[in-house]
């Protein structure tokens, strides 16, 4: 046991295993696989990928970013060279799962377009449409920050592109700027993705 702990990848391989059991067990008792199956199957998807995405935003905001003034000038880049690049990595990729999988997930409700127009094409008469509508946009407007904002300028300040240290420390403040913007978007953001269901069905 502690020999497949100590594999990163070999414990994810378990985990993922595990699940697609619970998938399948879901599956046999729902007796279809429709619609809501895939439903059932998008928002877990969705969760996940949203997880892994907010939850490096806030490494990086609760730990990283607040951290780094007070770490020591010759171990700074431990933190830049090996753990922020990859950091990053997973952060930019969970997020493009997180918007694929949160479209396939309106899409499948039947809203995806309502949603997306905060709910003008029904006259704003579906409260649902623009709650949901809302936080899909904040969610969507923290995706373009990642990848217009955050990423190119992280490149610079973190030396994976040349730059000069007048360029890397002006790239490595819009990064933290866009970073915190998503911070401050990503509670309300929450509030309409985690209530939609209890609010509106
Ligand atoms: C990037 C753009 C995003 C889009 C387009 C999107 C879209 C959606 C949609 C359509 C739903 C289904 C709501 C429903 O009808 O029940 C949903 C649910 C949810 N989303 Fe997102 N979302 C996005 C980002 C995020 C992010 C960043 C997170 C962070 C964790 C997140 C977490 C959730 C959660 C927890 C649910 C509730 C699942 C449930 O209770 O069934 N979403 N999202």
């Amino acid at each position: 046991m502690a020999g497949l702990l100590q594999n990163f990848r070999n414990t994810i391989i378990v985990s993922v295993v595990l699940a697609l059991i619970l998938v399948a067990g879901y599956r046999v008792h729902h007796g279809s696989t429709d619609a809501i199956f895939w439903q059932g199957v998008f928002r877990m998807i969705h969760v996940f990928s949203g997880i892994l995405w907010i939850g490096l935003l806030y490494y990086f905001n609760f730990v990283q970013i607040r951290m780094m003034p007070s770490v020591p000038a010759e171990l700074k880049a431990g933190v830049t060279k090996y753990i922020a690049p990859e950091a990053l990595f997973w952060f930019r990729w969970a997020a493009v799962a997180t918007l694929l999988a949160g479209i396939v997930l309106a899409w499948n409700r039947g809203y995806l377009v309502q949603a997306y127009t905060l709910g003008a094409l029904e006259g704003f008469a579906n409260p649902q449409t623009v709650f949901i509508g809302v936080g899909m946009w904040m969610a969507t407007i923290m995706f373009l920050n990642v990848w217009l904002f955050i990423w190119p300028n992280q490149k610079i300040a973190l030396g994976l592109v040349e730059a000069d240290a007048d360029a890397k420390a002006k790239a490595g403040r819009t990064a933290m700027l866009f970073s915190r913007t998503n911070l401050l978007l990503s509670i309300p953001m929450l509030v309409t993705m985690t209530m939609n269901q209890t609010l509106f069905g």
